[in-house]
């Protein structure tokens, strides 16, 4: 069997499609309203012809450009936590592409490392283990809301952060960051079911929650442990942390602070994360462009003409 595996190589049934990855076009965006709807206003085609005849057409339509950002997983959707069913299904969508991938990316580093010390091949198997359960967990919860396996196209962002040849790499990027960010996701998600009164989507995530925070806690001891009397290593593994960070920040999203606290973030990376984050447009200012790109979205399918946005009157 081959090590280090590419992410090109991941094994999937013919229900999958593959998504083109992230763009990194909200790097570049202001934290300005106006501006980030006129942004779109303009690539507006191309998004609509990367998506066009997926399911996300359907999305597309009932959201406009801006759909990614009403959709967009870890955080709060509007002030009332309040989901649209179509965004509550490619929320989990995501989540269970993502778990398929944690469990890859875990059983990957178990066979990529085989002189690794036994306790971090045994905290490997176990989470492999803990995954393989969420990926039937999210399974049953797309059933429970009634989507698909397979609906949505699946980014392999997770997987290809794994693509590490050093260990500590992978778990800084995968343990602590990208895991670290599901814990924020995951908690809101939970505060989003107890408000609907969804007892089986709630206690869901509260058990996978508790999982991902042994998770992020693996990362932050083996982090510590392999980094121990290397400083050259030490710095790698915090540049990498940093960056993995800043390619998946969000302006003004909300960290469950307590959960990270517990599984080993300390007080100071916290604040770092929320410093990164603060250079990015806020997410309240990227909802208020999404809405109003919806809302002239909808007139113009009625038919109204609409010149450029020039910001409300
Ligand atoms: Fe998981
Ligand atoms: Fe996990």
């Amino acid at each position: 069997m081959e090590r280090f595996m590419s992410h090109q190589h991941l094994a999937r049934d013919s229900r999958f499609r593959r998504a083109d990855n992230r763009n990194q076009l909200m790097r570049s965006l202001p934290d300005d309203v106006s501006e980030i709807v006129r942004v779109f206003e303009k690539i507006a085609p191309k998004i609509f012809a990367r998506i066009e005849g997926t399911t996300l057409e359907g999305v597309y339509r009932e959201l406009g450009p801006g759909f990614q950002f009403l959709i967009a997983s870890g955080g709060r959707q509007s002030k009332d936590g309040g989901r649209t069913p179509m965004q509550l299904k490619t929320q989990l969508h995501g989540i269970f592409v993502g778990e398929m991938q944690a469990m890859e990316a875990a059983g990957r580093t178990l066979y990529d490392f085989p002189d690794a010390p036994w306790e971090f091949k045994m905290n490997m198997a176990r989470q492999t283990w803990d995954e393989a359960r969420h990926v039937q967990i999210f399974e049953k919860l797309l059933d429970h809301v009634g989507a698909e396996v397979g609906e949505f196209p699946e980014s392999t962002f997770l997987f290809e952060t794994s693509c590490n040849d050093d260990p500590v790499l992978r778990v800084t990027g995968v343990n602590r960051c990208l895991e670290g960010l599901a814990c924020d996701a995951f908690r809101s998600l939970m505060e989003y079911g107890q408000q609907v009164d969804d007892m089986k989507l709630t206690q869901a995530l509260d058990f996978v929650l508790a999982d991902e925070i042994t998770h992020v806690r693996f990362g932050s001891e083996w982090s510590r442990e392999f980094t121990k009397d290397d400083p050259e290593r030490a710095k790698r593994a915090k540049e990498f942390q940093s960056e993995t960070e800043q390619s998946f920040a969000f302006g003004g999203r909300e960290i469950a602070r307590e959960d990270r606290i517990e599984a080993g973030f300390t007080e100071e990376e916290l604040d770092e994360i929320e410093r990164i984050d603060a250079k990015f447009p806020k997410r309240e200012t990227l909802l208020q462009a999404a809405e109003i790109l919806r809302d002239r979205h909808l007139a113009r399918e009625r038919g109204e003409e609409l010149g450029e946005y020039r910001g409300e009157a």
